[in-house]
């Protein structure tokens, strides 16, 4: 499914230069919408979850985009009502018979889409895997069935809701570095051009799986390991493209940077990538020493903190793609190399593969089935009603709320809601979760996320970036400049300062010490990632 053969990634042979480069493209789609991070779920799985219960699990997880290798009926039935926005995939067994005949292609998607929806959010149909560069038969099929499809979906008025495309591997572009000297493989041009004239027609991505991983693997003496992690990097060591003197941070971006030159080359502007897969195995043979959990969870942390941060590309700071990460099960039926079953977040039984460290942002919560539950304000509350039940807790109930109070580190971001939720999970953990201890006359519901991550999650949603860190952490790791511009923001706030007096000598445990542990071995990285 991807062969990421890049030998190209780092060829430095800089002799083209681009004179001028328009960088006022008018995308569609792109500025405005909110990118992002989906999984993809493949089905290689031994003891894979049967639908209803793989459907609670993404939502435990908060997973809001999935892409499936296919159009499993059971599962997209069961998905019905899930409010996950869901890509379908046509397999590359199916291109002849859909591009061969309108009929078909038309009851592929009465059956697999039409019937589904609405219920079942299906929002794009995932046209073959890698067909230019995987099945030389096919490729003469690929835009046929792509219109076909397309063309049942205006018949039922639908093409809006759903869009066609096809991912394709990153190998198609040659010379990949410096982005601004890259271009198609000319061989695939003539099926590229009508291709990308179709997506731009019917305003639809472009998908690309981009694998850092192998990029870094077969150029490991020119790309720096931290480089393909998106790990802070000196000056010196950013890539820097002699044309365009922009800096690469991360290779991710240089390979989607890559993209937009290529498709710029066949003079499309409008076109956005999208990121069908990405990812970092956990585990690998002998031959794989960089497929580790530790690299894993790097690589996968940061590429979802690198989304919800909407900086874009060097290109294109405007865009932010929307990746599906690759993937969510290990699955465990793939043949060797080791890695191959082992890039999954999580392991078939749905226990986590490892700890994603991602404050929250998306919900990628990867112990949430560790019998870990915690009490939070319940969606759909008024804040009136929530502040009676936040002053109960903190007063009669004794909830430790000392850490809500003014320009102590979970004051921030100063809601009701939040101090509502911290207040909440201090109560009912001091309870010993015990039933009934998180009800609060019904403002309150049980959750597998942890509030305190919650809390930097509300923060990336509603705040500026660097909130994050003010937000809820570990108040050991508070700078005193920090702590100072807390305090200066929030002490006019007179009432606040009232409110919480009164609770601060109220001392009662609170949140579960592994998520403080898990929080405290965060935040280094995140700081390091964020400023
Ligand atoms: C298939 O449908 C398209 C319109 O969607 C039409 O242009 C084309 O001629 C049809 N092909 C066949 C073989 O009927
Ligand atoms: C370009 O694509 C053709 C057809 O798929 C392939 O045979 C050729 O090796 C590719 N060229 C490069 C440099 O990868
Ligand atoms: C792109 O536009 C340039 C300038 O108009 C033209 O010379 C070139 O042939 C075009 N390329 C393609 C692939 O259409
Ligand atoms: C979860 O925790 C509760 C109480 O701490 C315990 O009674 C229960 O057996 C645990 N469940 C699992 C699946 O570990
Ligand atoms: C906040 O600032 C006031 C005066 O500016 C000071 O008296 C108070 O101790 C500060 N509180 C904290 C928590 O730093
Ligand atoms: C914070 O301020 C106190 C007193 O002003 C000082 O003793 C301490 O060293 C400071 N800590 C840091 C980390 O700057
Ligand atoms: C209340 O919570 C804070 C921060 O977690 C902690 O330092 C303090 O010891 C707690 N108080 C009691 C009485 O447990």
């Amino acid at each position: 499914m991807f062969s990421g053969s890049d030998d190209g990634v780092v060829e430095q042979s800089g002799l083209l230069l681009l004179a001028t480069l328009s960088l006022s493209h008018s995308h569609q789609a792109s500025a405005g919408a909110a990118p992002f991070v989906g999984v993809n779920i493949g089905t290689d799985v031994s003891n894979l979850l049967p639908p209803s219960e793989l459907v609670s699990f993404l939502n435990r997880q908060k997973i809001s985009h999935v892409r499936l290798y296919d159009a499993n009926p059971e599962l997209l039935g069961a998905l019905s009502g899930s409010r996950i926005s869901v890509a379908v995939s046509v397999p590359n067994n199916q291109l002849l018979g859909i591009a061969s005949s309108n009929a078909t292609a038309w009851n592929w998607i009465r059956r697999n889409v039409a019937a589904h929806l609405p219920g079942t959010r299906i929002t794009a149909v995932s046209v073959g895997d890698e067909v230019l560069t995987s099945v030389a038969s096919s490729v003469p099929l690929l835009l046929p069935a792509m219109e076909a499809l397309h063309g049942a979906l205006v018949a039922l008025e639908l093409e809006r809701e759903v869009v066609v495309s096809t991912p394709h591997s990153f190998s198609i572009i040659l010379n990949s570095f410096p982005p601004s000297q890259s271009f198609f493989n000319e061989t695939l041009e003539p099926l590229l051009l009508p291709l990308l004239r179709f997506l731009s027609r019917t305003n639809s991505p472009f998908m690309l799986n981009l694998y850092p991983y192998y990029a870094f693997m077969q150029n490991r003496n020119l790309i720096p390991l931290d480089n393909s992690l998106f790990k802070p990097l000196s000056p010196q060591n950013h890539m820097v493209d002699p044309n365009t003197l922009l800096h690469y941070t991360n290779l991710l971006d240089a390979m989607i940077d890559a993209a937009y030159f290529s498709i710029k080359n066949l003079n499309f502007s409008d076109l956005v990538v999208l990121v069908s897969e990405t990812g970092w195995p956990s585990r690998g043979d002998s031959k794989e020493p960089y497929a580790t959990p530790s690299n894993a969870l790097t690589y996968n942390s940061n590429l979802i903190k690198h989304v919800f941060d909407r900086s874009g590309t060097p290109l294109h700071p405007e865009i932010t793609s929307s990746v599906y990460i690759y993937e969510l099960f290990n699955e465990d039926l793939r043949s060797p190399p080791v890695s191959e079953a082992n890039w999954g977040l999580f392991y078939p039984n749905a226990t986590p593969a490892y700890l994603l460290r991602v404050s929250g942002v998306g919900g990628f919560l990867a112990s949430d089935d560790a019998n870990q539950t915690f009490c939070v304000a319940a969606d759909g509350v008024d804040s009136k009603t929530l502040q009676a039940a936040l002053d109960w807790a903190c007063g009669v109930g004794r909830a430790n709320c000392s850490e809500i109070q003014p320009g102590e580190t979970c004051y921030q971001p100063n809601n009701v809601r939040n101090h509502a939720s911290y207040a909440f999970d201090s109560y009912y953990q001091s309870q010993g979760k015990s039933s009934g201890s998180c009800d609060f006359k019904g403002v309150a519901m049980i959750t597998t996320t942890d509030p305190m991550v919650t809390f930097l999650l509300f923060s990336v949603q509603f705040s500026s970036v660097s909130y994050m860190i003010l937000a809820c952490k570990p108040s050991k790791s508070l700078s005193n400049k920090t702590k100072q511009v807390v305090n200066t923001t929030e002490s006019s706030k007179a009432g606040d300062n009232l409110r919480f007096r009164t609770f601060k000598s109220i001392k009662i445990s609170a949140i579960n010490n592994i998520w403080h542990n898990y929080l405290v071995a965060a935040f280094p990285v995140l700081l390091l990632f964020l400023l």
